[in-house]
C-alpha cells in the first residue's frame, strides 16, 4: 500500500515524480523518496513525512538532475517510518536503486543469507534485501539480473529499479499489487495508479502477476515470468486531471462528497434502457444463474458496509439468502462454497489484498464471481468472471463516499435484475424499484442541500469522545458506514450497535457524555426506535435523530436532527450515508484533523 512511480524521457525526471507521488500520497504517507540517474550515477534524497517534505528538500525535484527515475511514498510495514527506513534503497556500492510496494516474507532469511556474505543492511526494511540482491546477481545484464533478484522473492512485490550501469533504463516487476505502465512520446512511465499518469498519457498497460517490463524513452517491453517477449493490450483511459483534483473544495473528501450526485447518476443512467436494467458487462447465461442456489457477498472496510446493506435488500427482494463476509476472515475460514455460489466481490480499488485473497480462494472452490469494482482494469475486475464497475471517477480521499455509495447504487442494480430473472418480483414491482433508482442521484442532492447546517450542528457536538450509532434493519447497516466514517477522519471512538442489542450489555456505557446518532428511516421500525431513544435519553445521552425528511414525530424525541430525503425504503441507506459522511467531515474539520490522509491509514491495503 505504498505508492511508486517510474519515468523515462528526455525532461527532468525528479519534478515529474513528484507530481507523480503527490498523487499518489494516499496510498501511503508516512516518508516519501526519489532517485535519479544523473548520466554517470543514482543520485537519491528521501524524507520522512509527507511528499511536501521531500518536495521542499529537493527545491521541488530541480536539486537533482536527470532525465530517468523512481521515486516512492510509503505506508510503513517494516520499520519506521523514518529517512532512513524511506525508499528508494540503494545497493551496496550504488549500483541499483529499487522502489518496492508489498511485503516480501522470506525478506528475514534472504537478509541473513545476504548478511553472512558480507553485505552490510542500513535499514530496517523487507525491500533492501531486494537491492542487494540486485547487486550480487548483476552480470551486465540488467534484465537477467532483475529476473534471478524476482525469482528469490516470496510474497507481494511490485518494484521498479534503476541502474547506474544502464542510463535511461528502467525495469518494473509485478507480483500481487497494482502496476501500470503509461505510454507517452518519447517518454515512458510506470506508476501504481493511472492517478499518477492521466496528466501525461492516457495511453496505459496493465501489468499482470508475474511479469516485468523494460522502459526507454522509445519502447516499452514487456515479458513474461520467464523473460519471453508478451504482446499487452493498449487501454484507453477516459478520464482527465480535473478529476483527479480539488477543484477548490477545502478536501478532496469533500469534493467526493459533493460529485455523489454525478457519480451514482454515472453507475445508474448507463444500466437502465427503456425502463429495464441491463449490464453491458455482466450477462450470465440462463444455465449459470440457474446453477447458483447461494450468494455471498466478500469485501473489505466500507465496502464490506455496503454488502451488508445488500444482503438486506437482495434477501428482501429475491428471497435468497446471502451471506456477508469480512474478507480477511473468509480466506482462513475453509469456506463452505462450490459451483453453486455466486460470490460478489465488492471493493472501490479492485486491489485489497484480503479481498483479492478471499476470491481466489473461493473461486478456486468452484464459486462463479461477479466482482464490483471502481478502478477499471484492477485485479479484482481481472479476476472475476463478471463485473459492474461502478464508474464513480477516482477516489482520492482515503475515506470513501463516493466509492460507497456507488457500490449500494451497483447493488440495488444487481437485487432488482436479479429479483426479475428469478420471478420474484411482479412488472409492477420491478418498475417502482427500477424508478426508485433512477431517483437515486436527485435524491443525493436532495440529502445535500437538506443538511446544510450539519456543519452548525458538527460545532455543537465535536467535542464529544464518544459515540453510538444506532438503527434497525438497514438503517443498522447504514449505522455501520456513519460510525466508521465518523473515527477514521475524526479520531473520535463511535460505534455501530443494533438499536435492539444495545440493551444487553452495552447500555451500561450509555451516560451523559454520550451522543447517541439514532437512524430512524425505516418507517415500520420508527416506533421500535422511540423506545430505543428514550432508553438511551433516561440515561442522559443526547440524541442526534436521522430521519425521514417531513417526519415531525422526530422532534420530540431528538435534540438535533438530520434528514434524509423520502424515496424506496429498501435503498434508504444510500441518501441516509449523505448526511452522515458531512457530518463526519464537519466533525473533523472542527477537531482540526487531517481529514484527506487520515493518521495510520491508506487507502488502498494492498498487504494482509
Ligand atoms: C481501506 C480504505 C477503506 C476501504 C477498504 C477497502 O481500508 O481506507 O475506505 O473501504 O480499504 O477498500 P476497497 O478498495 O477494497 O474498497
Amino acid at each position: 500500500m505504498c505508492g511508486i512511480v517510474g519515468y523515462t524521457g528526455t525532461l527532468q525526471a525528479a519534478p515529474i515524480l513528484l507530481d507523480g507521488l503527490r498523487r499518489l500520497e494516499y496510498r501511503g504517507y508516512d516518508s516519501a523518496g526519489v532517485a535519479v540517474h544523473d548520466g554517470e550515477r543514482i543520485e537519491r534524497v528521501k524524507a520522512g513525512g509527507t511528499v511536501a517534505g521531500l518536495a521542499e528538500k529537493t527545491a521541488n525535484g530541480a536539486a537533482l538532475h536527470g532525465v530517468c527515475g523512481i521515486a516512492h511514498t510509503r505506508w510503513a510495514t517494516h520499520g519506521a517510518p523514518t529517512d532512513t527506513n524511506a525508499h528508494p534503497h540503494l545497493s551496496e556500492h550504488g549500483l541499483f536503486a529499487v522502489v518496492h510496494n508489498g511485503i516480501i516474507e522470506n525478506y528475514a532469511l534472504l537478509r541473513a543469507e545476504l548478511q553472512g556474505e558480507g553485505y552490510v543492511f542500513r535499514s530496517e526494511t523487507d525491500t533492501e534485501v531486494v537491492a542487494h540482491l540486485l547487486e550480487k546477481y548483476y552480470d551486465g545484464d540488467f534484465k537477467r539480473t532483475v529476473m534471478r533478484t524476482a525469482a528469490r522473492l516470496e510474497g507481494s512485490y511490485v518494484l521498479g529499479v534503476l541502474c547506474s550501469e544502464a542510463p535511461g533504463r528502467l525495469f518494473c516487476v509485478k507480483e500481487a499489487g497494482p502496476l501500470l505502465l503509461g505510454l507517452g512520446v518519447g517518454e515512458n512511465y510506470f506508476a501504481s495508479d493511472v492517478t499518477a499518469l492521466v496528466s501525461h498519457t492516457k495511453n496505459v498497460i496493465y501489468m499482470d502477476d508475474g511479469e516485468l517490463a523494460e522502459l526507454t524513452p522509445e519502447k516499452i517491453t514487456v515479458f513474461d515470468r520467464t523473460g519471453r517477449e508478451i504482446t499487452k493490450t493498449v487501454s484507453h483511459v477516459v478520464w482527465d486531471i480535473e478529476a483527479a483534483e480539488k477543484g477548490g473544495y477545502e478536501h478532496f473528501m469533500l469534493k467526493e462528497i459533493m460529485e455523489q450526485p454525478r457519480a451514482v447518476k454515472s453507475t445508474v443512467d448507463p444500466r437502465i434502457r427503456d425502463g429495464e436494467i441491463v449490464f453491458e458487462d455482466f450477462d450470465p447465461s440462463s444455465e449459470e444463474l440457474a446453477g447458483i442456489n447461494r450468494l455471498v457477498i466478500t469485501a473489505c472496510g466500507s465496502a464490506y458496509h455496503a454488502g451488508v446493506v445488500a444482503k438486506y435488500v437482495i434477501e428482501a427482494l429475491c428471497r435468497v439468502s446471502v451471506e456477508v463476509q469480512l474478507a480477511s476472515e473468509l480466506r482462513y475460514s475453509d469456506p463452505i462454497i462450490d459451483g453453486h455460489t455466486l460470490l460478489i466481490v465488492v471493493s472501490q480499488s479492485g486491489e485489497t489484498a484480503d479481498t483479492i485473497a478471499a476470491m481466489r480462494e473461493c473461486m478456486a472452490r468452484g464459486a462463479r464471481s461477479l466482482a464490483i469494482v471502481n478502478v477499471v482494469g484492477s485485479t479484482i475486475a481481472r479476476l472475476a468472471d463478471h463485473v459492474i464497475y461502478t464508474h464513480a471517477g477516482p477516489e482520492i480521499a482515503v475515506a470513501t463516499t463516493k466509492g460507497y455509495t456507488t457500490q449500494l447504487a451497483a447493488l440495488y442494480l444487481f437485487a432488482v435484475w436479479y429479483a426479475k430473472r428469478l420471478g420474484r418480483i411482479d412488472s409492477a414491482r420491478y418498475n417502482e424499484l427500477v424508478e426508485g433508482i433512477r431517483a437515486l442521484p436527485g435524491m443525493v442532492q436532495r440529502a445535500i442541500d437538506l443538511n446544510v447546517h450539519v456543519r452548525y450542528l458538527a460545532e455543537r457536538w465535536h467535542g464529544h469522545k464518544s459515540l453510538f450509532f444506532i438503527g434497525r434493519n438497514i438503517d443498522y447497516a447504514a449505522a455501520m458506514e456513519g460510525s466508521l466514517k465518523l473515527k477514521e477522519i475524526s479520531y473520535i471512538h463511535s460505534e455501530a450497535y443494533a438499536a435492539g442489542e444495545l440493551k444487553h450489555g452495552t447500555i451500561a456505557l450509555i451516560d451523559e457524555q454520550r451522543l447517541v446518532v439514532a437512524l430512524c428511516c425505516q418507517e415500520q421500525l420508527f416506533e421500535k426506535m422511540v423506545s430505543n431513544i428514550q432508553e438511551v435519553k433516561a440515561r442522559g445521552a443526547k440524541v442526534l435523530g436521522v430521519s425521514l425528511e417531513g417526519d415531525r414525530r422526530i422532534f420530540a424525541e431528538a435534540d438535533d436532527v438530520l434528514f434524509v430525503p423520502r424515496g424506496e425504503r429498501l435503498f434508504a441507506a444510500l441518501p441516509e450515508l449523505i448526511p452522515l459522511q458531512l457530518f463526519a467531515y464537519y466533525i473533523a474539520r472542527e477537531n482540526g484533523c487531517a481529514i484527506d490522509k487520515p493518521r495510520n491509514l491508506a487507502k488502498s491495503v494492498t498487504v494482509e
